[in-house]
């Protein structure tokens, strides 16, 4: 087995950065290195004792570049790449106009094979080796997206999108068949290689009372799932909520309530939550996911992170594309940065990377095996250039650390900044 070394400048990280104060969280060598061996880190270092260690190994020098763990978006949606940055809707506007027309047509295996495929490398190219996204109510449209992370090698989380009301025909299944063809899925692909089932009832709003129930069931027999949802996008989608589920004390208890409230659930968005709901979430330990290009774009509102953080919850960091605007982690990061500017906040660079990476990755319950350039984790890296464009160089040019170095990309970066990407240790990007 060869042993790879890769050299740069690495970033790990030894603690939340919301614990502690951000830059002491973090592990930084400006000129470290770290062995790959049979797909995952085996060692890490200064690159000269790395080199000295290992003087077999193969090596590959990326200068100045920062070598950081791959980036995990923690929510999106991969049937909708067809239709990011569709103009002038806010939620369920864009649900019914541009959302579930597109989504009808993934009952076609070869359209949903070919999207999901296009979706994966958009995702490498910009620097993210695991996606958690959504699928469509057809069974196909999961096999496709499994199908396409196998074949790239990527640890991916997915499901089946279930609806059973509130949707258009074509894309509405039955509390039953949810069921059964969510058991089948998961039996035929959780745990299969890199490839996690996550139970995906979309919203309360388009499915029953009884439908969630079912799927509050299944998840109950098969615990070991991730659970994954909306929750709280928007004050019009909240309302509804209320008149849809009268006897449910918020939205979060319309989950509650039928079994959808765990420790590994996963709340896309909660935006607008009231004080019962972010007890109960923190109490079970469950995590919510911020998408900020999202929630700009769909003009959804301001995710409270330093409050949240600050109640110890797990938050993960996602682009939902479709509906949020970006495939890029690093733009997604810029728009956290701004969003929380106009709460009071100003997030650490620390904080911003430690979100993409190993926040998520918490978030998945995937801690330690991805997001993080930590020995043992698989090794999916992403390597980034510090002066991709002229306007990024003349900035970073002047930093006096690697935080300042490294914000302007974050702020100004896209896939130009990411130089390679590694999964399991295999480069994805040839020469
Ligand atoms: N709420 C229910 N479905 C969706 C979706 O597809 N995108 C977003 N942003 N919110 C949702
Ligand atoms: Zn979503």
């Amino acid at each position: 087995m060869t042993d790879h070394i890769l050299i740069g400048q690495t970033l790990a990280f030894d603690a939340d950065p919301f614990d502690v104060q951000p830059e002491d969280a973090a592990r930084i060598s400006s000129r470290g290195g770290v062995l790959i061996r049979g797909g995952r880190i085996a060692a890490m270092g200064e690159a000269s004792d790395l080199q000295a260690a290992y003087p077999a190994a193969q090596v590959t020098d990326h200068g100045t570049a920062l070598i950081t763990a791959g980036f995990v978006d923690a929510h999106m949606h991969y049937p909708q790449t067809g239709i990011v940055a569709s103009w002038g809707k806010r939620l369920i506007d864009w649900l019914n106009t541009y959302t579930f027309p597109e989504e009808t047509r993934f009952g076609d295996r070869a359209y949903a094979d070919d999207v999901a495929g296009r979706t994966l490398d958009l995702a490498l190219a910009h620097g993210t080796t695991t996606l958690t996204s959504f699928c469509t109510i057809h069974p196909e449209s999961v096999d496709a997206f499994f199908g396409a992370a196998a074949a790239r090698g990527m640890a991916v989380v997915g499901g089946k999108t279930c609806m059973d009301r509130n949707a258009p025909d074509g894309l509405r299944d039955t509390a039953q068949s949810a069921y059964d063809d969510s058991k089948a899925l998961l039996d035929k692909w959780h745990g299969k290689g890199r490839a996690s089932y996550a139970i995906t009832p979309r919203f309360s709003p388009t499915s029953t009372p009884e439908q969630l129930e079912a799927l509050g069931a299944l998840w109950q027999a098969h615990p070991d799932c991730l659970m994954q949802t909306h929750l709280s996008e928007q004050l019009d989608e909240i309302d509804w909520v209320r008149d849809l589920y009268p006897d449910a004390r918020d939205y979060l208890d319309t989950y509650e309530a039928h079994g959808l409230l765990g420790e590994r659930g996963l709340y896309g968005h909660a935006i607008h939550l009231e004080a019962r709901e972010i007890d109960r979430l923190a109490e079970v330990g469950a995590a919510v996911v911020h998408c900020p290009t999202s929630n700009t774009f769909i003009g959804s509102g301001l995710f409270d992170m330093a409050g949240l953080k600050a109640r110890g919850l797990s938050v993960g960091l996602a682009t939902d594309t479709g509906g949020g605007s970006s495939f890029s982690m690093l733009r997604t990061m810029a728009a956290a940065y701004e969003l929380a500017q106009l709460r009071g906040t100003a997030l650490h660079p620390a904080q911003l990377m430690w979100l993409a990476t190993e926040g998520s990755a918490r978030a998945l319950h995937m801690g330690g095996k991805i997001g993080s350039l930590s020995v043992g984790a698989t090794a999916d890296l992403t390597v980034i250039d510090l002066a991709s464009t002229p306007a990024i160089a003349q900035r970073s040019m002047r930093a006096d650390t690697l935080w300042e170095a490294l914000f302007p990309t974050i702020m100004m970066g896209d896939d130009r900044a990411v130089a390679q990407v590694y999964v399991a240790g295999q480069p994805v990007k040839t020469a």
